[in-house]
């Protein structure tokens, strides 16, 4: 791709409300107590620090990182855990924290890992949804914005780990 065009898709006071609205949603699903947030690096890192404040009760947090295989822009479906919890979750109630859930397959890969280490709950909390790409037969418990086609930057969310600073969300567009 040329030199890309940023189309302005989500401000940052539109992401700020849907960050909020997420954490009321789990606020009022979970029992009091710790939730364990597990953020998906690199793309949910900001994420998973405005959630935890906006949930504004005790969290622990991690971090894993997975690496799919795939061209530019789509997944090849071949995930791969580059870097796995460091905090045990058994019996805990567990929260993945994705900044994208486009096929699916990295989710779909996590989840089943995070499952192993047997813990109380498991759900997921994701800030955009793209479900016209989806392959694996799993949905985010907890949305943000659902998506049409595009890809997007900012917020977390790279090109070639470009952009990912920007606190608004773009539309990556080919460059003439
Ligand atoms: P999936 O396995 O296809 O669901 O995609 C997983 C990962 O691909 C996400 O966690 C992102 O890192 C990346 N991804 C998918 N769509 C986009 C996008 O539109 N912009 C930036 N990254 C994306």
């Amino acid at each position: 791709m040329s030199q890309p065009h940023l189309r302005l898709l989500f401000s940052r006071e539109h992401i700020a409300e849907r960050v909020q609205q997420l954490a009321a949603a789990i606020n009022r699903d979970y029992p009091d107590g710790e939730i364990l947030l597990v953020g998906v690096l690199k793309g949910s890192f900001l994420l998973v620090a405005d959630l935890a404040r906006a949930l504004g009760r005790p969290c622990l947090i991690d971090f894993v990182r997975l690496a799919s295989y795939g061209n530019e822009t789509s997944s090849s479906g071949l995930v791969e855990i580059r870097k796995d919890l460091e905090l045990p979750i058994r019996d805990r109630d567990v929260l993945i924290v994705e900044d994208i859930v486009d096929t699916g397959l990295t989710l779909e890969v996590l989840y089943r890992h995070l499952l192993q280490g047997r813990p109380r709950s498991l759900k997921v909390c994701a800030l955009l949804d793209k479900r016209c790409h989806r392959q694996a037969a799993i949905e985010a418990d907890y949305v943000g914005i659902r998506l049409e086609e595009g890809f997007v930057v900012g917020y977390g969310l790279d090109y070639q780990e470009r952009y990912r600073h920007l606190p608004e969300i773009y539309l990556l567009e080919p460059g003439a």
